[in-house]
């Protein structure tokens, strides 16, 4: 893994791009967070999460050993670590209980602002598709995050990343994949919940061992609007690429906002490219520019299809979820589904793609199409180099 060594600075100075060469995404950011309702110290009280000591979390990740890193975002880098978990201790490794922990690398208001809105939001909401945050650690100049450790990692590494370790999700785990998370986002979107959560992206959403999807990275969540609005009013924060153009103009955050981020997300996992990629020739560099005109046409989408799925999946269950990925980019907010209609349509699709009959009929269908599909266009569905890290800008 990284060695942990560049770092991006999360919502610092406005709109500045990747440096650690994942330029693709850069992070859309501002000057200041507002601040959450409640006080510092009544979040880190009210939360049923368990104070760490700095020590513990060092001996926990063997000194935050540069091998033990799972990844880097522009908070600071995640480690793997070992706790006993009844006393919360540092534990040998292999033993106990596997933590993700995320070290806070920046100084200043701003990481302070955004670890506290992690704790804020992961301390209260709970649900299956969310990953579960265990504690942190206040201390000296010291921020830690600790997370239930995700065995599979992010979604993101799963996509674009080739190695051994990391092998090319099928169909059927897309979308699955793509259920999970959408499921996370409902709850959020929930009358119970009321959140907007602001950072949907393939790296914030995480993987179990059976790969079930957790979102995780609460740092930019923001409470969902009261009184009869229908828009929370924000400074423009988020990933270039995932956040919607509506919202990047105005300012104006409302659930429709994550509705297009889920839009990007879907489109990727369709087509295995990544929404923005500079090293992709020009006029396919934006993909939801390059992939709409193929996504409303049958006979089409098959051209944008990843393919390293050709043959899993069902024109009609393609055809689908490609449609769903076009309504939820639709550039009116209005057009967009709701997270609960895209839950029910991803449903649906799983059900249809448990039927196999259908399946036959259409990899005949989709092999038919292949062939009469010009070479040039595939060859430049190669995939980046992975990062050194996969870290947003
Ligand atoms: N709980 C966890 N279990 C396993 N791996 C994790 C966990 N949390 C994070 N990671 C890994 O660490 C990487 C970095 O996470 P982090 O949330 O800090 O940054 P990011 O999402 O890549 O970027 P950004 O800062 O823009 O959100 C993730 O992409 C993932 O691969
Ligand atoms: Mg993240």
């Amino acid at each position: 893994m990284g060695s942990c060594l560049s770092a991006r600075i999360k919502a610092e100075s406005p709109l500045h791009a990747g440096t650690n060469g994942k330029d693709s995404s850069s992070r859309l950011s501002s000057s200041s967070i507002p601040p959450t309702p409640r006080s510092e110290s009544e979040i880190l009280e009210s939360s049923n999460l368990k104070s760490f000591g700095f020590n513990d979390l060092k001996t926990a990740t063997r000194n935050f050993r540069p091998d033990s890193v799972l990844g880097e975002g522009g908070f600071g880098c995640v480690f793997k670590g070992w706790i006993d978990e009844h006393t919360f201790k540092a534990a040998k490794p292999g033993t106990g209980l596997v933590i993700a922990a995320k070290r806070l690398n920046q100084e200043g208001l701003q990481g302070h602002k955004e670890w506290l809105t992690e704790i804020n939001y992961l301390g209260t909401l709970h649900h299956p598709n969310l990953v579960k945050l265990i504690g942190y650690c206040f201390e000296d100049e010291h921020r830690l995050l600790v997370y239930e450790f995700m065995p599979r990692g992010s979604l993101e590494n799963h996509l674009f990343r080739r190695t051994a370790y990391f092998q090319p999700l099928s169909w059927n785990l897309r979308m699955k994949v793509a259920l999970g998370a959408a499921k996370g986002l409902c709850y959020l979107h929930s009358p119970e919940a009321k959140v907007i959560y602001r950072d949907f992206k393939t790296s914030n959403i995480l993987l179990d061992s059976h790969y079930n999807a957790k979102l995780s990275d609460f740092g930019l969540a923001k409470d969902g609007p009261i009184d009869g609005k229908s828009y929370v009013s924000t400074r423009v924060m988020g990933t270039y690429g995932y956040a919607a153009p509506e919202y990047m103009a105005t300012g104006h955050l409302t659930t429709k906002s994550d509705v297009y981020s889920f839009g990007v997300v879907l489109l990727e996992m369709l087509t295995g490219r990544r929404v923005i990629d500079k090293n992709r020739p020009p006029g396919e560099q934006n993909l939801i520019e390059w992939a709409k005109p193929y996504l409303a046409s049958k006979r089409r989408i098959f051209q944008v299809m990843d393919v390293r799925i050709e043959g899993q999946y069902s024109l009609r269950g393609a055809a689908r979820a490609a449609a769903l990925a076009v309504k939820c980019l639709s550039t009116e907010p209005k057009y967009r589904p709701n997270m609960e209609e895209v839950v029910k349509a991803l449903e649906q699709l799983q059900d249809l793609d448990a039927g196999g009959s259908i399946k036959s009929e259409a990899t005949r269908k989709h092999q038919r199409t292949r062939g009469r599909e010009s070479l040039s266009s595939r060859k430049a569905a190669s995939y980046p180099k992975p990062s050194p890290s996969p870290v947003a800008a």
